[in-house]
């Protein structure tokens, strides 16, 4: 049994056998075989790694439909008969065509924050009626691009890309189905939510001021603006929030001002857009909520609220990212370097910390030194039964920030060529992944039924030379 490191973080539980995946971490398919090797949906991940190269992501594609249908299952039902949902994928925690298709297969709508997520979602073949373009500064040729597409809603961030958006609209003889990014004053993270008038950040339409507010004005210019379609409000309280009360306390909030709307214009607005942010497992200490417990405590309050005002339940849209493809993934990295290195403890005393260098890093999972992100790892490539050693999982990047896993106990036996897995990271990873120290950016492999396909294939040299106008190949 491994004693408790002098540097181990209170909620890190030390092990003694690889063999206790924490399954919550994992793709629900994930399993250690008997030849010691994890498998995800049944591919051996020492195969994948022979065949597809490390660093590599790796997605479980039966993982990812399943969380989908979960979130369009669960919200549907809990706001039954009352009001639809729409659950948009937010395709910024992970996009490829495949993955757009998955979604779209799965009922669900996309979710776009860029004019190259939109573009990736349309080449996907996704019915532009079910995709949202989102982002805080929209140029004249991405909203040009969602109007040419026919998208199914733009969300509107500021009065000046309003005003944009109904000129360019107006422009192109089309009407433009608009929502209004509302900032409610909520702000959520993990277990607690703040709530204030005003929220000091970049993104939306404040709903602090009353008839002075920025939300007020947008209403109006919104609804006079023949070429706008005014469908709904949205507002996105924060990101891995674990507890619905803050997303209760937003959508009374905005409930509350379609009543004003109503009392003010005579018009019920059509649809509210509770946004994303539903929290997962990173490390043990995680424990997010189903689902479908999030979406009854929302659906009891929405209803509630509307009854009080006197309104019906406007159709709702929801926009999981993290929650459906974060844990749905895992990379994989081959152990280099390993070191023991002396280290101060805070009663006086000296340990050793013992640093697993992989061949990836903060290129892969920037997360890691942009939130100071938690993550866990196994040792995947075989079974070692025995003593374990608390380890730091760090990249080969320039930069002593450069770690994967900040805390997990390995076997003491971890070796070099011994494959690790980094679960939960679907989300965030890829589509935060860099060229730094012109490392090329790993492949993406969705598997099923014990076979892997290629979803975004390994950035090559060649690809970092072909934007390099020195090089005459
Ligand atoms: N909708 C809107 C308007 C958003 O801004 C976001 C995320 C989402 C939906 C999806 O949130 P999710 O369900 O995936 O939490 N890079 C950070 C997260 C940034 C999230 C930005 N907005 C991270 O790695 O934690």
């Amino acid at each position: 049994m491994a004693q408790d490191h002098p540097l181990a973080p209170s909620w890190l539980s030390s092990r003694s056998s690889t063999d206790d995946l924490e399954q919550k971490l994992f793709p629900d398919d994930a399993r250690r075989e008997a030849s010691g090797s994890l498998s995800i949906s049944g591919a051996e991940v020492t195969r994948l790694a022979e065949q597809h190269g490390t660093p590599l992501y790796v997605l479980s594609e039966e993982d990812f439909r399943r969380r989908a249908r979960s979130f369009r299952e669960a919200f549907g039902e809990a706001f039954a008969p009352e009001a639809e949902v729409d659950v948009f994928y937010a395709g910024k925690a992970f996009l490829s065509t495949h993955v757009a298709r998955w979604a779209a297969q799965e009922g669900l709508c996309v979710d776009t924050a860029s004019g190259g997520e939109l573009a990736i979602a349309l080449a996907a073949g996704v019915d532009p009626v079910r995709i949202g373009l989102h982002g805080n500064n929209k140029s004249d040729a991405e909203i040009r691009r969602a109007l040419d597409a026919g998208i199914g809603r733009i969300i509107a961030d500021s009065l000046d890309e309003l005003n944009r958006i109904a000129q360019l609209a107006q422009d192109a003889g089309t009407t433009a189905p608009v929502m209004l990014r509302l900032t409610p004053g909520v702000h959520a993270s993990t277990h607690e939510y703040i709530a204030t008038a005003h929220e000091d950040q970049k993104f939306g339409l404040s709903l602090s001021g009353g008839r002075e507010s920025a939300a007020w004005t947008a209403v109006q210019k919104a609804l006079d603006a023949p070429a706008i379609d005014l469908r709904g409000l949205h507002c996105h309280i924060g990101s891995q929030i674990f507890e619905p009360t803050g997303f209760e306390v937003a959508a009374q909030k905005l409930i509350a001002f379609l009543a004003e709307i109503r009392e003010d214009r005579g018009v019920e607005l059509a649809e509210l857009d509770l946004g994303g942010g539903h929290g997962i497992a990173y490390t043990e200490a995680d424990s997010p909520r189903d689902p479908r417990e999030i979406a009854e405590a929302l659906a009891a309050t929405v209803k509630q609220s509307c009854t009080e005002h006197g309104l019906s339940v406007p159709r709702i849209s929801i926009e999981p990212g993290r929650a459906i493809v974060g844990p749905a993934g895992v990379t994989l990295y081959t152990v280099g370097v390993q070191k023991d290195v002396g280290v101060d403890t805070p009663d006086g005393g000296s340990t050793t910390r013992r640093y697993v260098a992989v061949d990836g890093g903060m290129s892969d999972n920037a997360r890691g030194v942009l939130y100071d992100a938690d993550y866990s790892a196994v040792l995947a490539s075989r079974k070692v039964e025995g003593e374990h050693t608390l380890s730091r999982i760090v990249g080969k990047h320039c930069e002593s920030g450069d770690i994967v896993v900040r805390d997990v106990y390995l076997p003491t036996a971890t070796e070099r060529g011994d494959i690790l897995a980094v679960p939960a990271t679907g989300a965030y990873c890829h589509s935060l992944s860099s060229n730094y120290n012109y490392l090329t950016r790993p492949a993406v492999v969705a598997v099923k039924d014990g076979a892997s396909q290629v979803l975004i294939r390994r950035e090559t040299e060649e690809d970092m030379l072909g934007r390099d106008t020195g090089f005459a190949p």
